[in-house]
């Protein structure tokens, strides 16, 4: 049967504190609600609606995509309201799912599961034993245990109050059978709102017509009201993805202390130290091994290669057996071949650097080709700038750059070149030659150390 997805994501967020809206807040570096789409679009639904607030502009504007719908609610008049105000957008036939777009772990698995315990009636309902039901929708059950309503909280009378069994919020409709229940709805409630809610008893009013699915999993209903919650969630999120990641084969030092904000893959073996952050799609070959306090953002690195303490690299492309850090910096566009070393204090940029080369200490490379076997000396600097326009490093193969060395370009340092410690290079240099410009040394003699009086 065709599914519709309506996200409801037009609540104020008020305790959240913030002049954003809460469903842009991040978790795991990317919104709220994108996790809920993403898993929205796991289902494969016929559509995705979204119903936003006023002060949701912003909202469509940073997530919009030619999937989704877009639906204003002016006024936050309640659930039902919401689903209400999505209706003209859905179809008459099939089935309606409404997801929160504060409620950012729920998963496929629990939502197939609603999907298949419903077959056959009109309302699926996802609930949840909680030792502390406060705040949330007691389920009521019959005799016969079927469910029969929700009573919210501020409606709810002692007796109800005890019920351990909540609404998640999460429900699953026929869809013409929606549309009719949502007319009926009243406001007339402790909350002057349009409630949702009010769906499963005008349901129940057929026998055996309202099917209910425990989740056991209290993250992957748990909803975020202020930033606190938002930190708790950040840490589940991390344990599950660190526990994966464990179990596929790689090692962490702590898992407890691993930040992955987008998709890390690894192959066998792979060792990753404490307080890592991976930000967008990361990809480690077999066998890499990353020190403490690295951070790596869009980039693939080969088999067998090394990133020591405390280094940056984003969007780059890096060989195997390639040894990168500590404290080196590795900036887009930048590829190493394999065996490549990059040390302590270097900072690379838009270069390519072939097979075995080395930039050991205290560099920057930018905007440079250089060939294999190449051996920087500490502290040269490829002059890349002119203040308007960048301009282009080329090293050959072999070449010997001395320490100290300005490569002012656009430069070509040739082929098994050696350049003099010290030197500003301006001119192409040719190749298997020693080029250097450096003044002359002197001594002067009968020169006097200045002395103070006394
Ligand atoms: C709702 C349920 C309650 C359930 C709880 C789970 C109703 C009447 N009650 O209560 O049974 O236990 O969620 O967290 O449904 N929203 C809109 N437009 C509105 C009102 C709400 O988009 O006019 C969205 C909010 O952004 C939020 C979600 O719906 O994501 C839930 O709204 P909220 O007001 O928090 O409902 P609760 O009172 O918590
Ligand atoms: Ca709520």
């Amino acid at each position: 049967m065709d599914l519709n997805i309506v996200i409801l994501a037009a609540g104020k967020g008020t305790r959240m504190r913030s002049s954003r809206a809460k469903v842009l807040h991040q978790l795991a570096g990317r919104p709220l609600l994108s996790h809920v789409i993403e898993t929205a679009r796991s289902l494969s639904p016929k559509k995705i609606v979204i119903v936003y607030g006023h002060d949701g502009d912003t909202v469509k504007e940073s997530l919009d995509a030619p999937d989704l719908e877009w639906v204003l609610q002016e006024n936050q008049l309640g659930t039902g309201h919401a689903v209400r105000e999505a209706l003209p957008y859905l179809d008459k036939e099939g089935q309606v799912l409404v997801l929160y777009g504060d409620v950012p772990l729920i998963s496929k698995a629990t939502l197939e599961e609603l999907i298949r315990t419903k077959e056959g009636k009109e309302l699926g309902l996802l609930t949840a034993e909680l030792d502390d039901s406060t705040g949330y929708g007691r389920i009521l059950r019959n005799s016969n245990q079927d469910i029969v309503g929700i009573v919210e909280e501020k409606d709810a009378n002692e007796g109800e109050k005890k019920i351990k069994e909540i609404n998640t919020g999460i429900m699953l409709f026929d869809s013409s059978a929606l549309s009719n229940w949502i007319s009926e709805l009243k406001n007339d409630n402790a909350q002057g709102e349009y409630y949702l809610t009010d769906c499963v008893r005008l349901a129940a009013s057929d026998d055996n017509n309202v099917a209910g699915v425990k989740c056991s999993d209290i993250h992957e209903i748990s909803g975020i009201n202020n930033r606190v919650q938002l930190a708790e969630l950040e840490r589940v999120y991390q344990r599950q993805y660190a526990i994966r990641l464990m179990l596929d084969g790689t090692t962490l030092a702590d898992p407890e202390r691993i930040d992955i904000r987008g998709q890390l893959s690894a192959g066998l073996d792979c060792d990753i130290d404490i307080n890592c952050v991976f930000e967008g799609r990361v990809k480690l070959g077999d066998g890499v091994k990353i020190g403490p306090n690295v951070v790596i953002i869009n980039s693939i690195l080969g088999d067998g290669t090394l990133v020591l303490a405390n280094s940056v690299i984003e969007n780059a492309q890096i060989g195997k057996d390639t040894t990168i850090g500590p404290f080196a910096r590795i900036r887009p566009e930048t590829v190493l071949a394999d065996k490549v070393k990059v040390g302590n204090f270097v900072e690379i940029k838009k270069s390519t650097i072939e097979y075995a080369s080395k930039v050991n200490h205290l560099s920057y490379i930018g905007d440079t080709k250089m060939g294999s076997g190449v051996n920087i000396g500490a502290g040269t600097i490829t002059c890349n700038y002119d203040g308007a326009f960048k301009h282009q490093t080329e090293i050959g193969n072999n070449a010997f750059i001395g320490s100290d060395t300005q490569l002012v370009a656009p430069v070509k340092v040739g082929e098994g070149a050696t350049i003099g410690a010290g030197s500003t290079i301006t001119k192409d240099t040719p190749d298997d030659k020693l080029t250097l410009s450096r003044s002359k040394q002197i001594t002067i003699d009968g020169w006097e150390r200045p002395e103070k009086d006394g």
